[in-house]
């Protein structure tokens, strides 16, 4: 099952003793996102000159890039507090007026998952949203009316992995969208060098880059990693990380040079052998390996397009040619060799 993959980039129980350790707490801490980290540097000065709350900010992006960190991280660096819930809990509309009339001013309520929200409770964010207003009907049948409550002001973040079923009356309504993106080897070094020092582990550069290199672009996956590194540092090599031990810990637990395990490498199989390299589209895919499809979507893909294994076409998903090279096998002729 995906969750019981080492590098899945979805949250499984055990991450959770870890991740509030090590989830930055500053935006100093937030490694990477360079662009995203400015952007809000400057929209949380501009608020806070002016005392008034930011303006609502959806964060989008694949599992484990630290949206919900970083939703922590804006209500710290307000200095407001912040109130937790996701898309699926909010059942009815009178549980978002009760979190929404027991704010502080300027508070940020975070909604993950923001996309599962149902449409009728969706519906008291747009007054709540635009005129920090809620509508309630008081009474049943003929004479029923609609009451205006004001609100205190507030910042919505909005957490989701699939930006596109969002519907656009929601997404219209926030000022600030931002895409977080897969991170880069050096800044995964950073995250998993950071995350040994709180948990006490010995590591050195080579380790550290090692684990980054086959993290799939994800500091989830790169905490998850180093945790295990550590457990057969401390019984197989005296509680100490080098490359070499990265290595050898890494190939035990079957994840190879570019951090693809047997399901990786069973899509890209599939792909080549099933669909004749493609274009296949999604739903075949996940009916072939036994996936749900936004799973592959979320989870899969993301990494296997940027290491240019994969390609996302009009038509469907095709191998690369970097992809026949990856599975040891000369790509057809009309690719030429150079399909990337
Ligand atoms: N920029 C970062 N710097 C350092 N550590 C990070 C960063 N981003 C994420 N992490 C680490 O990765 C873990 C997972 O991040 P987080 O829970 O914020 O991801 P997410 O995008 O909310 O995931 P999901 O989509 O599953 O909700 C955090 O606990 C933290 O340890
Ligand atoms: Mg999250």
């Amino acid at each position: 099952m995906e969750t019981e993959r080492i590098v899945s980039a979805w949250k499984r129980p055990d991450d959770w003793d870890a991740e509030t350790s090590l989830r930055p707490r500053t935006l100093a801490e937030y490694v990477g996102q360079d662009k995203v980290k400015e952007h809000m540097k400057l929209f949380i000065t501009a608020a806070k000159q002016r005392s008034e709350p930011l303006d609502h900010v959806l964060l989008y992006g694949p599992p484990g890039l630290g949206k919900t960190s970083l939703a922590h991280i804006i209500a710290t660096e307000m200095g407001v507090g912040i109130h937790t819930t996701s898309g699926p809990a909010i059942e009815r509309q009178g549980d978002l007026v009760a979190i929404l009339t027991s704010m502080q001013a300027n508070d940020v309520l975070f909604i993950d998952e923001i996309h599962r929200l149902s449409r009728s409770v969706e519906e008291v964010l747009y007054p709540a949203m635009e005129d920090a207003a809620v509508d309630i009907v008081i009474g049943k049948g003929p004479g029923a009316r609609s009451v205006r409550i004001d609100l205190p002001p507030f910042t919505l973040i909005g957490a989701t992995t699939r930006a596109g079923m969002l519907t656009s009356p929601l997404r219209d309504r926030f000022g600030v969208i931002s895409r977080l993106e897969l991170y880069e080897a050096e800044d995964l070094q950073a995250i998993v060098s950071r995350a040994a020092k709180i948990l006490g582990v010995a590591i050195d550069d080579g380790g550290a880059r090692e684990i980054a290199k086959r993290s799939r672009g994800t500091p989830r996956v790169a905490n998850r990693l180093l945790k295990r590194v550590r457990d057969y540092a401390q019984v197989r090599a005296d509680n100490h990380i080098s490359h070499g031990v990265a290595t050898e810990a890494l190939g035990l637990f079957e994840i190879d040079d570019n951090g693809l395990d047997h399901l990786d490498r069973r899509i890209l199989v599939t792909i080549q052998r099933v669909f004749g390299g493609g274009p296949v589209g999604v739903e075949s895919l996940a009916a072939a390996i036994g996936e749900e499809a936004n799973t592959i979507e979320d989870v899969y893909e993301p990494f296997l397009l940027q290491l240019g294994l994969v390609q996302r076409t009009a038509r469907g998903r095709c191998i690369t040619s970097l992809g026949y090279e990856y599975l040891g096998i000369s790509p057809p002729e009309e690719m030429g060799g150079d399909a990337k």
